[in-house]
């Protein structure tokens, strides 16, 4: 087993390849609305409904979609590392598990989740349709929304923790197709790279990461993965 320590990032830009949409790039847009105006808790009390439905429409292309030669280089890699890796995604379509990922933390959360605003249950939903949005808690009939975290909302405490604790302490932190813009992931590679780790990035764009990045493989997920097992 290698022991080389190892923490990977992931964004929606490993699962673009599986057909799922990321939210800043093309195809982001649903019905002219931009991601930052659902995924907030403003926009939930405002209509409650309408950000529900985007939510289903998400669902309905995660459940047709399947997991990507990146998601299954990820598991190759955790097979390879071992005790000694860990996967951080803020991807909320749980690709990951169905590629077969076991270490991993979700920092976002999951979409096939939701949480009841009154009594707090929290439950696994998986319909991709429903007559009747907003859907109401099956514990309490009160409102339930997605069990993800929206813009200017805490991270589960947990996870980010033990994110932050990988990342002081991985010899090698890959940022595998994530803007690098949203904080406080974002912050990750740069806490990495000051505790002396190689940043890598996969992303065939540039990011503000790419300034600090040790190695940048301009490459989809799918090819920039498998590059990344062959140097290891
Ligand atoms: N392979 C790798 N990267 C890709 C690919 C691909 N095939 N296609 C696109 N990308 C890159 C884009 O160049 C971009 O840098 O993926 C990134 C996607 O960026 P975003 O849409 O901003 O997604 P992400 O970084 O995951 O967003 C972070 O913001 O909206 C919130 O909570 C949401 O978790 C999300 C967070």
């Amino acid at each position: 087993m290698n022991s080389l320590k190892g923490a990977v990032l992931t964004g929606a830009g490993i699962s673009a390849e599986s057909g799922i949409p990321t939210f800043r790039g093309d195809g982001g847009l649903w019905r002219n609305f931009r991601a930052e105006e659902l995924a907030t808790p403003t926009a939930f009390k405002k209509n409650p409904a309408l950000v529900w439905e985007w939510y289903m429409w998400r669902r309905s292309l995660i459940a047709k979609a399947k997991p990507n030669e990146g998601h299954l280089g990820l598991v190759e890699l955790e097979e390879k590392l071992g005790d000694n890796f860990l996967l951080i995604t803020q991807n909320v379509d749980g690709l990951h598990q169905r590629a077969g990922s076991k270490r991993l933390v979700e920092l976002h959360g999951n979409i096939w989740r939701v949480r009841c605003l009154s009594c707090g249950a929290v439950y696994q939903d998986e319909r991709v349709q429903s007559e009747d949005l907003p859907p109401s808690c099956r514990e309490c009939g009160g409102l339930v929304r997605p069990d993800v975290v929206w813009f200017g909302e805490a991270l589960p405490e947990e996870a980010l923790k033990t994110a932050i604790l990988w990342a002081s302490s991985c010899d090698i932190f890959v940022s595998v197709g994530t803007s690098a813009l949203v904080y406080p992931a974002a912050q990750l590679p740069y806490i990495a790279k000051e505790k002396g780790a190689k940043v890598v990035e996969i992303n065939p764009e540039e990011t503000p990461l790419s300034k600090i990045a040790d190695i940048i493989i301009r490459e989809p997920a799918s090819k920039g993965v498998r590059k990344l097992l062959q140097m290891l």
